[in-house]
């Protein structure tokens, strides 16, 4: 009997056709919405191999009942949302899609950083509304991008990517890691910063850290308050890792100047969240790797991962 895959959502025909050619592949009919939780572990509880997106929440409840899973191929860098202790402990290999996503995304947030520092949403709005009646002198003027400094928080392969950019915009490069990178600092003067003196120095903050048990909320009223006023906080790796109600506030009273996000604690982020009431802050739905191009690069990766398992290979991109 040939091995059994299960697609939690509808993937274009032609990357998934070398799947079909070895294994018997099951898909979610749908694009737009996500698998439901039954299908999901009916799924779980049969297939060899799964491959998830990063809405899908696999915990170690979902994973008792696998009694064949090999392999569960996340179509994401980030992999928080599958309890991989749980996958780890049963020997179902797990592996994520780095690397070609990496510059895609760091062109998001580059783009959000523009965006945000300079308005673009409320601008266009106004327009939008026909309320520019004329051209004014301070008529939404925003912050500089160029020249300022920015504070990237994790600098790994896509805080590399962002810094490349903001080199380009002439700006200073502080940054906030784990471990020092040295590579970084010479190739993009980057200066190490304590995570304080980080936020009080930069004029824009870029969150790039994954989602730990470290970083959660990592970000709060204590962090937000030693931010500048001026300063725009740009949140494009998850949500979590920035305390919403706190951002909130800090929106409202204006003790930072705006805030970009692609990210949120719940997702899809509720219309009605306070935060999309605010008109500083600039919102799009989780659109990092959101190009034709990477977005295939990624399935494609996910393609490699699950036939590499199922052949009994060591698949590219393991994280357990
Ligand atoms: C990821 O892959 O983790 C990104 O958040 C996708 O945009």
């Amino acid at each position: 009997m040939k091995p059994t895959v299960f697609i939690t959502r509808k993937l274009p025909e032609e990357i998934i056709a070398p799947l079909k050619e070895k294994f018997t592949v099951r898909m979610w009919d749908s694009e737009d919405v996500a698998v439901t939780d039954y299908v999901l572990r009916e799924e779980i509880a049969q297939v060899d191999a799964l491959c998830t997106m990063l809405s899908d929440t696999i915990d170690r409840d979902m994973l008792e009942s696998a009694t064949n899973l090999k392999v569960i191929s996340n179509m994401a860098v980030g992999f928080n949302n599958i309890d991989t202790e749980a996958a780890k402990e049963k020997g179902i290999v797990v592996t994520n899609t780095p690397d070609v996503l990496t510059e895609t995304t760091a062109d998001l947030a580059f783009g959000l950083l523009l965006a945000t520092a300079r308005r673009f949403n409320s601008a266009e709005k106004e327009l939008r509304q026909g309320g520019w009646l004329s051209w004014t002198p301070m008529g939404f003027t925003g912050m500089d991008v160029h020249g300022t400094s920015v504070g990237i928080i994790g600098m790994g392969r896509i805080g590399e990517a962002f810094a490349r950019r903001a080199k380009g915009f002439n700006m200073h490069v502080l940054y906030h890691n784990r471990s020092r990178k040295s590579d970084a600092e010479k190739e993009y003067q980057a200066e190490f910063a304590e995570l304080d003196d980080l936020l009080k120095r930069a004029d824009h903050v870029v969150i790039l850290v994954p989602f730990t048990e470290e970083t959660k909320g990592m970000i709060g009223e204590r962090e937000l308050a030693l931010m500048k006023k001026t300063a725009t906080l740009i949140s494009v790796s998850r949500g979590g890792i920035v305390d919403e109600v706190a951002l909130y506030d800090a929106l409202k009273n204006e003790t930072i100047f705006a805030a970009g996000l692609d990210v949120y604690e719940t997702e899809p982020v509720p219309v009605r969240h306070p935060l999309l009431t605010l008109p500083n802050v600039t919102a799009v739905p989780h659109i990092g790797s959101a190009s034709v191009k990477t977005r295939h690069a990624m399935m494609q990766l996910n393609v490699e991962a699950i036939t590499d398992v199922l052949e009994g290979k060591e698949p590219e991109n393991r994280v357990v």
